[in-house]
């Protein structure tokens, strides 16, 4: 079933603020109450007054998604009073503004955090503050929280999004059509998998980035939960270059001290998500850097040195090991936690991949999660990374010493995860490996689905990257690149790919099963948008952002009820 079709896009319209207090004491929408599919954030006519208006509204679940939510939002300026009103509630935000590293440019967001609410109900809420221009008819969305307990829910997922802006570096008009397919399958949340906007891309004006991002991204209707990519990773903002991430995103505490936002646990009904920082863990040095001849200067008001050529931002190691610490104690709670049927990870960059052009697979992530993925039976990993779609069949432990490296064709071992079938019979049993999906097919210009050449063998290659790639000075006074780092393997891992568009979003919908002991399962759709493409992979032919999300698979994941 499409998406959407034709030029029928879900409808831009927000509640108006008579209906939200037609809502009644408590805020609670009758179950029978229309939710509008998709909120205008939009605010651009707006003058350059720096008022406490709302924009760039978004929600998340900060602790128990079935009795709460976190509604955050920016303003222009700073806001006076800034609350959200839930019927007669209202909750105070709490500000949290930064000044831009790069652009010195002070940014103001907000954030309210929600309790008290009822399990799987529709509640209608308000958004506004004392110096709001809109404060007659404030910015008003709903949201439903969690159900308690097994119950079947929908949630979806891709990475890699930006904005609509084609000013802003990997920017693309699709992005807006992936935001409005999301609405137009309802689901309970999404899981955007990093590379939200690729400020880092656009180093001088990175708060006008997120705010792009911000205003396109309907996130008001339903929580959006993210993880950390290479691109959110920023000079100027903190130690790791999240100051931007982390200040618009309230996020479940991983109670480990000096870490919080970066990765975090989240229960949803019988769903333990676990959401990772693999910039911790990669190999790969993608993160902001200066190509040079000429140094990033930042403005004169943040007081930063210029940033000389040649200069990346890597954080490989920056928890010292404190994120896979945390990461097994979470994975043996959840393993051991009769309530806890699947484990599903999301992380942006891939232990899977057979990308060409892409970034492919890190030997990082090999090396120090998937051991832990194999122990405690992780049913699903989502990645985003590269910008295109492709599945692995069920995967458990690693062929040993099969990676060539592609600059000395030397042997290398690149652990190479093993199938346990390479029988693509759309069932799989995810308590005997391991399903991996790359889901970097959200918006951004740079499709990235074509993948590795067939080897000797017939089997298609992948790479990985297997040791660390600092830029180095090239024969170019004052420019630098990155030396080559990439192994070539037999990508047996690999069940299916889609070579038509780097475009879509999958669809998870799960049935908790119907009795103790019994099974429990996790249908899986893929969705994709054909002609999408600036340039068709298949044919060359020139494209444009569509509207129109067609069906390419569904599969079905099934395991044992642990209770
Ligand atoms: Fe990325």
């Amino acid at each position: 079933m499409p998406a959407t079709s034709g030029s029928s896009r879900p409808p831009r319209s927000s509640l108006s603020r008579r209906q939200v207090l037609a809502a009644g004491g408590t805020g609670l929408l009758a179950a029978t109450a229309t939710p509008a599919k998709a909120a205008t954030t939009r605010r651009l006519a707006r003058g350059a007054v720096a008022d406490g208006t709302p924009e760039q509204v978004h929600l998340t679940w900060s602790e128990d998604p079935a009795t709460s939510v976190v509604v955050s939002w920016a303003s222009p300026g700073p806001a006076n009073r800034p609350q959200v009103r839930i019927g007669q509630r209202v909750i105070a935000a709490e500000a949290e503004p930064y000044t831009d590293g790069i652009s010195g440019e002070a940014v103001w967001t907000y954030h309210a955090r929600v309790g008290g609410l009822r399990p799987g109900a529709l509640y209608a809420y308000a958004v506004t503050a004392d110096n709001d221009d809109d404060a007659a008819d404030p910015f008003t969305a709903t949201f439903r929280t969690a159900p308690r307990g097994r119950a079947p829910f929908r949630f979806t997922s891709f990475g890699d999004l930006g904005t609509p802006n084609t000013e802003w570096v990997l920017s693309y008009g699709q992005s807006a059509y992936a935001v409005e397919a999301v609405e137009s399958f309802q689901p309970l949340f999404h899981l955007l998998n990093g590379d939200l906007c690729y400020a880092n891309l656009n180093p001088t004006a990175q708060p006008a980035v997120w705010r792009d991002f911000g205003d396109n991204n309907q996130a008001s209707y339903r929580p959006w939960m993210p993880c950390p990519g290479n691109h959110e990773v920023e000079f100027g903002n903190g130690p790791q270059g999240f100051t931007s991430y982390l200040t618009r995103y309230t996020l479940p505490d991983n109670a480990v001290p000096g870490f919080g936002g970066r990765w975090y646990a989240l229960r949803i009904g019988s769903v333990l998500v676990v959401s990772l920082d693999a910039d911790d863990v990669v190999y790969q040095d993608a993160g902001p850097f200066v190509p040079g001849p000429e140094a990033l200067t930042p403005a004169a008001s943040t007081g930063h040195p210029p940033i000389e050529p040649g200069t990346s931002l890597y954080i490989r190691g920056y928890s010292g090991g404190a994120q896979t610490a945390w990461l097994e104690r979470t994975l043996a709670a959840g393993r051991g936690d009769e309530s806890v049927d699947w484990i599903v990870v999301q992380m942006h960059q891939c232990a899977a991949s057979s990308s060409a052009r892409g970034n492919g697979s890190d030997l990082g992530i090999r090396q120090e999660w998937l051991p832990l993925f194999d122990r405690y039976e992780v049913d699903l990993v989502l990645a985003g990374h590269d910008h295109d779609y492709e599945r692995s069949f069920p995967l458990r432990g690693a062929d040993p010493d099969v990676g060539r490296d592609l600059a000395t064709g030397a042997v290398v071992d690149t652990l190479r995860p093993r199938p346990v079938t390479t029988e693509d019979t759309g069932v799989f049993d995810t308590s005997t490996g391991t399903v991996h999906l790359v889901l970097g097919c959200g918006g951004a210009v740079d499709n990235l689905n074509d993948y590795g050449p067939r080897g000797e063998g017939g089997q298609h290659q992948a790479k990985v990257l297997t040791r660390e790639n600092r830029p180095e000075a090239t024969s170019t006074q004052g420019v630098y690149d990155r030396p080559p780092a990439y192994a070539a393997e037999d990508a047996v891992w690999s069940a299916k790919r889609d070579t038509s568009t780097g475009y879509g979003i999958a669809v998870f919908d799960v049935d908790p099963g119907t009795e103790e002991g019994g099974q429990t399962s996790i249908t899986v759709s893929y969705y994709h948008a054909l002609g999408a493409d600036p340039v068709n992979p298949a044919t060359g032919a020139p494209g444009a952002p569509t509207p129109d999300y067609t069906e390419f698979e569904t599969f079905t994941l099934v395991r044992p009820r642990s209770g």
